[in-house]
């Protein structure tokens, strides 16, 4: 008795830390959230892909990078029982890459427009809008280098919060170039923080050396100072990697699209090279990046593969939860039964199962009574259903092959032959 007690206030096992449960009366948003998701890429012609939780480590550890934060302190790594090292994918991107790759789709017409929706994991400090299991709804279209295909999937990602019913988000964009022009910038980069090494964060001594592009991400006053007055990645672009982004630019005007150009831009992930971009509420606080993405022009050769020049995006399903909670955005109610059934008695219980059956086979949703309660707790049971009606069945009804129907909202019962109940559904459906 006691140790019952003693669980009912603290329960023995809880959810990992940084992952949560998503109860029903979430799930609307969540509903809401992947039919947008649905409906926006059949109407931009990308199909859906599934990719395994885990892959193999190294996917990640060649293409998101070693150097990076996701891949030097975020992932869950475990080895298999045969010894593969493998980890919790930490993002979308990668993996769909091997896919393509593994499954030939470079033998399809390009580009080959893909979209998912997956759980990703990071080993982070868990905050609101940060978690170790988080979701994603990312789309990528691989196999095309058209500066036309950036300004698809900026103006894609752009439409998809609309089609939610957010406002006040901002895009911002920039171009860190390729292998060609991207050298000399980091080297100009690495100039400007010289000097000051000393002064900088511990986290951005590391990015000195590993990851120098990074340290214009740093948060910390005394890194962002330094960050805010370094060379622009843009003033180092070749002419390719130039015509590229004033081309994306052009695009994005001629689409309507507003978006600024963030010279500190540069993402989390070491595969992108030439347009990155990002989402960002202005109405939240901390965590306040949508979604982001870009493009990734060496990713598949990094996995073995031939050239093919990619761009993709991908938004937590959480931040835009806790953004369509915060802007109050009406979302439609998740369906309830149209019925319950309740009983008295064993007979009755048997009959009331059978038309349970019945009307469910009929396309009627049914949600029944069980166990002995007395009809007192199944009729509490039908209101908190929120079922429309109620049937209910005793013994004179078995004997007269008939139930009584009882209307929810206006408490009106009558009785009706058991033969007859779809059509007495129908009748007030339609009345
Ligand atoms: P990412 O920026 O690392 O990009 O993640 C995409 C989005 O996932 C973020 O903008 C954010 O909304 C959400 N997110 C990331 N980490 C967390 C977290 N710990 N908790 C809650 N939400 C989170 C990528 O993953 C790239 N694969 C995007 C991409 C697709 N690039 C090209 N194609």
């Amino acid at each position: 008795m006691l140790y019952s007690t003693v669980r009912e206030f603290f329960p023995l096992y809880k959810a990992p830390r940084g992952t949560s449960d998503i109860l029903p009366d979430e799930q609307g948003y969540w509903r809401y959230v992947e039919e947008k998701a649905a409906l926006l890429c059949q109407l931009y012609g990308y199909q859906r892909i599934t990719t395994p939780v885990f892959e193999d480590l190294r996917l990640f550890s060649r293409t998101v990078a070693e150097g990076t934060d996701i891949v030097d302190k975020e992932m869950y790594i475990f080895q298999d029982r045969s010894g593969q090292k493998l980890a919790l994918s930490p993002e979308g991107t990668a993996p769909i890459c091997r896919a393509y790759l593994e499954h030939g789709l470079y033998n399809l017409p390009q580009p080959v427009r893909l979209y998912y929706i997956a759980s990703a994991f990071r080993y982070e400090r868990p905050q609101a809008g940060r978690q170790r299991q988080h979701h994603q709804f990312g789309f990528e279209a691989l196999g095309d280098a058209d500066p036309a295909l950036d300004a698809e999937v900026i103006e894609m990602a752009n439409q998809f919060f609309l089609s939610l019913g957010l406002s006040g988000f901002s895009i911002q964009i920039n171009s860190i170039g390729c292998r060609t022009c991207r050298p000399n910038y980091i080297e100009a980069l690495k100039q400007h923080y010289s000097p000051h090494v000393a002064s900088l964060c511990p986290d951005c001594q590391v990015r000195f050396t590993r990851n120098p592009l990074r340290l214009l991400d740093c948060k910390k006053p005394s890194c962002q100072k330094l960050a805010k007055t370094a060379p622009k990645s843009i003033d180092y672009l070749c002419n390719d990697c130039r015509t590229h982004f004033e081309s994306v630019q052009k695009y994005l005007t001629a689409l309507g699209l507003s978006f600024q150009v963030k010279h500190r831009l540069v993402r989390g992930l070491d595969y992108y090279t030439r347009t990155v971009f990002e989402i960002e509420s202005q109405r939240e606080g901390a965590q306040s990046a949508l979604g982001g993405g870009g493009r990734y022009d060496d990713l598949m050769e990094q996995l073995g593969g031939d050239s093919t020049p990619s761009v993709g995006f991908a938004a937590g399903i959480e931040r835009m939860v806790r953004s369509l909670k915060a802007q109050e955005v009406n979302i439609p109610a998740l369906p309830k039964s149209d019925v319950f059934v309740a009983y008295r008695g064993d007979e009755a219980k048997l009959e009331a199962m059978k038309l349970a059956l019945r009307l469910r086979r009929s396309q009627i949703a049914v949600m029944e009574a069980t166990g002995n309660r007395s009809l007192k707790g199944q009729m509490r049971q039908a209101n908190t259903s929120g079922a429309n009606h109620t049937i209910i069945i005793g013994k004179t009804e078995v004997e007269n092959q008939t139930v009584i129907l009882r209307d929810m909202k206006s408490g009106e019962q009558k009785s009706v032959p058991s033969a007859e109940v779809e059509a007495a559904l129908e009748g007030v459906n339609t009345a």
